[in-house]
């Protein structure tokens, strides 16, 4: 009891939800789904998608919570209290996620720099130019970078319900308020509509085995699984919220936030642009030919902004959450130690894509390679770990104890969810996996 009051907490279920759900909404949503969808044949690729969502992402993310909920624990502990020798899958996490943050600081430092830059109108007419120009310089984007990094750990520092609730608090109301005011203005356009129904007809002639690849990756990234993010978050429910209702909720909200980015993006007109110029080149372009344009564009920003920076404080305190509880540090130690790892690794990706760009590794640059093994080796060999886990290693009562009491899953859904992680979760991303390794060695 003593050391639950000393690790704080979430104080309610509406925190939860929330701070949650900004863990799960992030760049994802808004930067990545986009081109992913329209690169895989649209609404085919959304099928698949929602099918990971359903029967992979939310078994496991309740999994997740699950664990973290039942150990109150960092990621290591967590897996280790409920069964010895088992903390390295927590490690395992841990890294993952510290490499993610490597590149996913970087395009957040960007979204600061496109904000600004939209509010006072000097992008200029030259797009491409301005991004390729801005990506590949020395100190800017580092700059931009550094201060995103500087918002997170303030955040971090401020405590559970001081720093992330408050933060989610503010942050998740205005970023669906800015969403909900681009989505209406832009099915109002008037070539909007029709790009719409382009991009959400399902073309089947696209779909290959790397659209369920690209499926499953995207569904285990955007919910932030695998990764301790979620498992610390649980761990900070108070007594008394439903892991599973809370599940739903997060999976919902963000499914919807990157149905509503889609929307927005497409009825814009610019499918077919791909690539992570979507949103950095693509958008700015089309919002200067609109009356307000800047207005439109600073708004833009400003939501990836902020569904970054609610991501990325879940990855800063499962990191940060190791030091203070494995290492016995404070707090503020353990977030400075996390804050200069950070730099130190979002500086290499920084600079991999301007000064450094020769130097590569397996024929990618730094940021491509982080972002690349992540999504391709690590979140896939994850989420078959963690359902193994939860599904065979973690004792039968204990499990269903935690699921049906505290996660307010009845005894008819129990079995559902037991099934989907025993047996289709481990053999359905395991096939995924071995395809994806294939694919991803092939193209060495
Ligand atoms: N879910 C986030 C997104 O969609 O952008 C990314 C993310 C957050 C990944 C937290 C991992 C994590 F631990």
């Amino acid at each position: 009891m003593e050391q639950r009051v000393k690790r704080g907490g979430f104080g309610g279920k509406l925190a939860a939800i929330l701070a949650a759900a900004g863990s799960a909404i992030g760049l994802g949503n808004i930067w990545r789904f986009p081109y992913i969808t329209s690169e895989n044949g649209g609404g085919a690729f959304i099928l698949i998608y929602l099918g990971c969502i359903l029967f992979l992402g939310l078994p496991l993310l309740v999994a997740e919570f699950a664990v973290g909920h039942n150990s109150k624990c960092n990621p290591i502990d967590a897996y280790s209290k409920i069964r010895k020798g088992w903390g390295w899958l927590g490690a395992l996490g841990i890294v993952s996620v510290f490499l993610i943050m490597g590149y996913y600081f970087v395009i957040s430092g960007w979204t600061l720099n496109y904000t600004l830059a939209s509010a006072t109108n000097s992008i200029g007419g030259d797009f491409g130019g301005f991004f390729s120009a801005f990506t590949t310089a020395t100190w800017k984007p580092l700059i931009f970078t550094y201060l995103f990094i500087l918002l997170n750990h303030f955040i971090i520092i401020g405590g559970v319900q001081g720093g992330i609730e408050k933060a989610s608090k503010v942050m998740m109301p205005l970023l669906f308020a800015i969403l909900v005011v681009l989505a209406v203005y832009s099915l109002w356009l008037p070539d909007g509509r029709e790009a719409l129904v382009n991009v959400f007809t399902p073309d089947f002639s696209k779909v290959t085995g790397k659209t369920f690849l690209d499926a499953m990756g995207q569904a285990f990234f955007t919910l932030s699984v695998g990764m301790g993010a979620m498992l610390i978050y649980g761990s900070y429910f108070k007594d008394g919220t439903k892991i599973a209702g809370t599940a739903i909720s997060v999976v919902s909200l963000d499914t919807l936030v990157a149905l509503i980015a889609a929307v927005i993006i497409f009825s814009a007109g610019v499918e077919n642009e791909s690539g992570m110029q979507l949103a950095f080149v693509a958008m700015p372009k089309v919002f200067s030919t609109m009356p307000m344009g800047n207005v439109w564009a600073t708004l833009f920003f400003l939501l990836l902004g902020l569904a970054a920076l609610s991501s990325t404080i879940s990855m800063h305190e499962a990191v940060t959450s190791y030091f203070v509880e494995k290492r016995g540090m404070s707090r503020n130690k353990g977030a400075i130690i996390v804050t200069i790892g950070v730099l130190v690794l979002s500086t290499v990706a920084s600079l991999s894509l301007g000064d450094w760009s020769d130097y590569k590794v397996a024929g990618m640059n730094i940021f491509a390679l982080l972002d690349n093994f992540t999504a391709i080796v690590m979140l896939p060999l994850l989420g078959i770990l963690t359902a193994i886990f939860v599904g065979w290693v973690w004792k039968k009562e204990d499990m269903k104890a935690e699921l049906t009491a505290q996660g307010g899953i009845d005894q008819k859904t129990y079995p559902v969810l037991r099934f989907l992680l025993r047996y289709v979760c481990p053999v359905l991303v395991s096939v995924v996996f071995v395809f994806g390794i294939k694919a991803f060695i092939e193209n060495l």
